[in-house]
C-alpha cells in the first residue's frame, strides 16, 4: 500500500509542476509512513512541509494544494491534513477486506510471478571432501536454501551448484590412506568418522616417506586421469557426500547428489582458460609462477596488486577454479544471475576471480554476480563457536543436540500428543529452532548462537511461529466442522491491522528474493504473528454471541494468516504441524 500512495503522490508532484505550483527542477524525496496512531489514518507524509519553501507556500496551504491534486484512487477513503502540515491517509477498509478475501483464494497468495523469468545459479553449501560438515557450514546451506526455495517460487529457473571442495594435492595422501584401509580390512570399510580418516591419512603423509612418496604419485596420476585413482577419488566424495546428504535430510535443505558441482568439474577447463588470459595479455610470467595483475586492487604498499593463476610448479589455485567457474555458469549453463553464499573473508577472492573474468569477456555485464556474504556464528562469549575444548562442532552433533534439547522442552510441556506426534514435533521445533536462529539475523553481520533463545516459544523464534500457525489450526477445529471462512469485514483496527500485513507478503517475497536476504521474510512472519496474537485477543470467534457473518470473516482472516504463516515457512525451509 505504501507503494500505491507512493504513486499517487508521485503523480501529484507531477501535476503540481504542470501547474506551476511547484517548481520543475525539485525532486522531493517522497516518504510514507505508517502512522502510529490509527485514529489519525493508516499511513502518511510530510511532503506538503518538504515542498512548502521551494513552493513559496505555507505548509498547510500547500498541504491542501497537494491533496486536490491527489489521483483518484478507490483504496483511499480519505486524506485529511494534521498538525504542521502532515498529509494522512484513510484507506478504505472494504478495499482492502476484498483484497484479503481475494488473497485468501489465490493459492500463490499475492505473490507476483517474476516477470521475465530468469535462470539464477545459487552456490550453496560447499562443503568438503574427508571432511565431515562443521557448524559453521550451516549458514551457506540454510540462507542459501531459503533463496533457492523463494527463487523458485517466483518462477525462476534455479540451478543448485553446491561447490564441493572435491579437488587438489591432498587427495593423493587421502587416496593412498584409502587404500590402506581397504588392505588392511577389506570388508567392514566404514568411514563413519571422515575427521578421524583425515587425521591418520595427514599423519601417515607426515611420518611414513614410503606413503608420502605414493600419495605424491596418486596426485599425478589423479591429475594425469588415472582410472585407479579416480575410483579411490569417487569413493571418497560418494562417502562424504553420503553422509552430507543425511544432514540435508535432517535440515530439509532441498540439495541431492545431482546438484554437486565441485571443484574438479572445472579442473579440466583450467589449462585452456590460463593460455587464453596468457593470449588476451592478462596472465603475464613472473619468477615461474603466472600472474594476472589488477590495477582496481592495491596492496597496502600502494602497488597494484597480482592474482596467481598458476604456481610455479604448474598447479591451479582456488581463484583459477573460480574463474571458470564463473565462466561455466554463464556460457554452459546460461546463467542471469548468479548469487554465492559464501563467508565475507573470501570476498577479495570472488572480486579478484569476477574481475578477471569479466575482463576476460567471460562474463559480460548484464548477468549479475553478487556474493551473499555473510558474517561468523559466534558463541556466547562473543568468540568463534567452538566445542569446550577448543575443536570445531560437527553440524551433526549440533543437530543432535537441539534435538535433545526440544524432546526436554517437549517432556516438560506435558504434551497429550500421541508418541509418533510428539516425535514430529520435536523434529520440527529442533530444526526449525537451528534454522531460524541463523535465518532471521541480518546475514551480513555475525551472530551469537544461544541455544535458549533459538528455542524459546516467546520472541522471534521458529518455535513462536510454528505455534502461532497451530493455534489457527485449533481455532478451526473448535469452531466446527460447518464453520466456514467467509466474506470479509474489517471493523477493528486489528482486523485493519492484520489484513494490512497480510497483504504485503509479496513484498517479503520480492525483497528476498532481491537481496538473498531472508531475514526479511522472518522479520515479516513475526510481525504478522504479533499482529495475528492482537486480532485474536480483541476479536473473538468461537464465543457465544459472535455473529455467523463475522464469525465466517474472522475465520477468513484466520485463514489467510495460517496460508501465509506455512507459505512463508516453506520458502524457509520450515515445516509447520497442526498440534504441537
Ligand atoms: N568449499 C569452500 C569452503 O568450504 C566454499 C566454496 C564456495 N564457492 C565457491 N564458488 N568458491 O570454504
Amino acid at each position: 500500500m505504501k507503494e500505491h500512495i507512493h504513486q499517487l503522490l508521485e503523480q501529484c508532484v507531477t501535476n503540481l509542476i504542470a501547474a506551476g505550483v511547484v517548481p520543475a527542477d525539485v525532486a522531493p524525496r517522497i516518504q510514507v509512513d505508517n502512522t502510529k496512531d490509527k485514529a489519525h489514518g493508516d499511513l502518511a507524509t510530510n511532503l506538503a512541509m518538504l515542498l512548502a519553501k521551494p513552493a513559496g507556500k505555507n505548509p498547510r496551504e500547500l498541504a491542501q494544494m497537494i491533496i486536490d491534486a491527489l489521483p483518484d484512487s478507490e483504496r483511499v477513503a480519505k486524506v485529511e491534513i494534521a498538525g504542521p502540515g502532515f498529509i494522512n491517509f484513510y484507506l478504505d477498509s472494504q478495499w482492502l477486506a476484498r483484497q484479503v478475501q481475494a488473497l485468501a483464494a489465490d493459492p500463490r497468495l499475492g505473490v507476483k510471478v517474476a516477470i521475465p523469468a530468469q535462470t539464477i545459479v545459487v552456490d550453496y553449501s560447499a562443503p568438503n571432501v574427508a571432511k565431515e560438515m562443521a557448524v559453521h557450514h550451516i549458514r551457506s546451506t540454510v540462507i542459501g536454501d531459503a533463496a533457492t526455495r523463494t527463487l523458485e517460487f517466483l518462477g525462476h529457473t534455479v540451478i543448485r551448484a553446491n561447490h564441493v571442495g572435491d579437488w587438489g594435492t591432498q587427495f593423493g595422501m587421502l587416496i593412498a590412506y584409502l587404500e590402506k584401509m581397504e588392505n588392511e580390512h577389506a570388508s567392514d570399510m566404514e568411514l563413519a568418522d571422515l575427521e578421524a580418516f583425515y587425521r591418520e591419512a595427514k599423519k601417515h603423509y607426515d611420518e611414513d616417506e614410503a606413503f608420502a612418496e605414493r600419495a605424491r604419485g596418486y596426485v599425478v596420476k589423479l591429475q594425469g586421469g588415472d582410472e585407479y585413482c579416480r575410483t579411490m577419488w569417487k569413493k571418497l566424495v560418494d562417502l562424504t557426500m553420503a553422509q552430507n546428504q543425511r544432514i540435508y535430510d535432517r535440515l530439509n535443505v532441498s540439495l541431492s547428489a545431482k546438484d554437486v558441482m565441485g571443484e574438479s568439474l572445472y579442473n579440466p577447463m583450467l589449462p585452456q582458460i590460463v593460455s587464453d588470459l596468457q593470449a588476451k595479455g592478462m596472465a603475464v610470467e613472473d619468477d615461474g609462477a603466472l600472474v594476472v595483475y589488477l590495477d582496481e586492487y592495491k596492496g597496502k604498499d600502494g602497488e597494484t596488486m597480482g592474482v596467481i593463476i598458476r604456481k610455479k610448479d604448474g598447479g591451479y589455485l582456488y581463484t583459477t577454479t573460480d574463474i571458470a567457474c564463473a565462466k561455466y555458469r554463464v556460457e554452459t549453463l546460461g546463467a542471469d544471475r548468479v548469487l554465492y553464499f559464501i563467508d565475507s573473508r573470501q570476498h577479495q577472492h570472488l572480486m579478484q576471480a569476477w574481475t578477471i573474468a569479466r575482463k576476460a569477456g567471460y562474463v559480460p555485464e548484464q548477468v549479475s554476480l553478487e556474493h551473499a556474504a555473510f558474517g561468523m556464528m559466534l558463541g556466547k562469549d562473543g568468540k568463534p563457536f567452538k566445542t569446550r575444548s577448543g575443536g570445531t562442532v560437527k553440524l551433526a552433533e549440533l543437530l543432535d543436540e537441539a534435538e535433545q534439547r526440544a524432546r526436554d522442552l517437549m517432556a516438560s510441556r506435558n504434551s497429550d500428543l500421541a508418541a509418533d506426534e510428539q516425535a514430529a514435533v520435536v523434529h520440527a521445533v529442533a530444526m526449525g529452532a537451528i534454522k531460524y536462529a541463523d535465518l532471521s539475523k541480518n546475514r551480513t553481520t555475525d551472530y551469537i548462537f544461544d541455544w535458549d533463545n533459538m528455542l524459546a516459544f516467546e520472541g522471534n523464534t521458529a518455535p513462536y511461529l510454528q505455534y502461532a500457525y497451530t493455534r489457527i489450526q485449533s481455532i478451526f477445529r473448535r469452531a466446527g466442522a460447518d464453520a466456514r471462512p467467509g466474506a470479509v469485514v474489517l471493523d477493528a483496527p486489528a482486523e485493519e491491522a492484520l489484513a494490512q500485513k497480510l497483504m504485503q507478503f509479496n513484498d517479503a517475497v520480492q525483497a528476498v528474493a532481491a537481496k538473498g536476504m531472508p531475514h526479511l521474510m522472518c522479520t515479516y512472519l513475526y510481525e504478522l504473528s504479533g499482529l495475528f496474537m492482537t486480532f485474536y485477543e480483541a476479536c473473538p470467534i468461537n464465543k457465544d454471541g459472535v455473529s455467523a457473518e463475522l464469525k465466517a470473516s474472522r475465520l477468513t482472516l484466520c485463514d489467510a494468516t495460517a496460508k501465509v504463516l506455512r507459505q512463508g515457512l516453506d520458502l524457509l525451509g520450515i515445516q509447520v504441524l497442526e498440534r504441537m
